[in-house]
């Protein structure tokens, strides 16, 4: 039940810091150190390249588990989406290995994905909330979520499970690999802190709301920029603005925005930069200035060490690979309360359904 919640979104958003305890629970032993079935380990260890395949929010999480895989276990890893990739197979590797990113574990473009590759012999894994779904059961290999129920089409709490199972997993894989990135990782301190946080931003919603009014209230489109896993995380919040509030919204890489889109930029056209990549830090700032001076709405989402004055909502900081799990917070807010106050049915947007069982 929603409780004394008007809408489950806003109870599955609330949920996200408890979730990432869960997770860490369910894969840590008693002394504390990350546990990941070892056969699923051994035949990871043996891939030679990671193939994600996913769709819409969970393909956004998967974009971010590149960047973990590589980075933590040295293995080549890519996200696809599985409605490309049923009937445009790419060359793959010679040991490849497929993980199924889905909350539902009923996705009909991934079970597609899932047919073909077992039949040319593949070994898979799949990441979902729902143990007793199609495609948990038809995997080589399952990892669940542990996020609880998510009700609310627009996914939320099952988008940073994934993320932190991808990380927990990234962490156990490199360990196992002994690669020195991985030993370094304190993955459980680290989701302890992502959780911390999380309820940090959490308990700034009026002020958040307050930003969703300024931007969004009566806006017809909305812009998203990043670089690097931020670049990601612009993918996931404006799917979230655009599938609950109807707003076209549409996620950038910064560095591209004046190869075109910047075209778009109008008096009071609003933006959202996500500024915690410490690499890129300074370039997305200076996209956002350049969007400003032509008249947008900017709003800035920083992490804490990249902060500066002018910033609007600061982050507290956390590992660089798990940035997305704070600031997509203030954007599944931003999104729920553009879509309340416009006075929609949140949890049941038009034309779509919690679990997309047709191809
Ligand atoms: O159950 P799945 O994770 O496989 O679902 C994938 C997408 O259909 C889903 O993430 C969809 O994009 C959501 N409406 C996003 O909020």
């Amino acid at each position: 039940s929603k409780g004394t919640y008007p809408f489950f979104m806003l109870k599955e958003i609330d949920e996200q810091p408890i979730v990432m305890h869960r997770l860490v629970d369910a894969y840590t032993d008693d002394e504390g150190q990350v546990s990941i079935d070892s056969d699923l380990l051994a035949a990871m260890k043996r891939a030679d390249r990671l193939y994600i395949v996913a769709a819409g929010t969970s393909y956004h999480a998967g974009l971010v588990g590149q960047a973990l895989f590589e980075k933590l276990a040295k293995v080549p890893a890519e996200a696809y989406l599985a409605s490309e990739f049923g009937y445009h197979q790419p060359l793959l590797s010679e040991r490849p290995f497929f993980i199924f990113l889905t909350q539902s574990g009923e996705t009909a473009d991934i079970r597609q994905v899932l047919v073909k590759i077992k039949a040319q012999g593949f070994p898979s894994l799949t990441v979902t909330n729902v143990g007793s779904s199609t495609l948990a059961r038809e995997a080589d290999y399952q990892l669940l979520l542990h996020a609880g129920p998510e009700i609310a089409v627009a996914s939320t709490k099952a988008y940073t499970a994934q993320i932190a199972a991808e990380a927990l997993l990234a962490k156990a894989l490199g360990e196992v690999k002994a690669i020195p990135e991985a030993a370094q990782f304190d993955v459980v301190h680290q989701l302890g802190l992502a959780s911390t946080a999380q309820q940090a931003l959490i308990e700034q919603k009026d002020l958040i709301h307050q930003w969703a009014t300024d931007l969004f209230a009566t806006t017809r489109n909305a812009f998203y920029i990043g670089r690097g896993t931020d670049y990601y995380v612009s993918l996931e919040a404006s799917l979230k603005l655009k599938e609950i509030s109807y707003v076209q919204a549409e996620g950038f890489a910064a560095g591209e925005l004046k190869h075109g889109t910047i075209a778009l930029i109008e008096k009071d056209t609003p933006l959202v930069a996500f500024i915690s990549d410490p690499e890129t830090a300074a370039h997305t700032r200076s996209n956002a200035d350049e969007i400003a001076a032509r008249g947008a709405k900017v709003l800035r989402i920083v992490t804490q060490a990249q902060a500066q004055d002018e910033d609007q909502i600061v982050i507290p900081d956390i590992d660089p690979l798990l940035a997305p799990l704070l600031s997509i917070i203030p954007a599944q807010l931003l999104a729920y309360y553009t879509s309340f106050d416009r006075g929609y049915d949140v949890d049941r947007p038009r034309n779509l359904a919690k679990s997309v069982t047709v191809e």
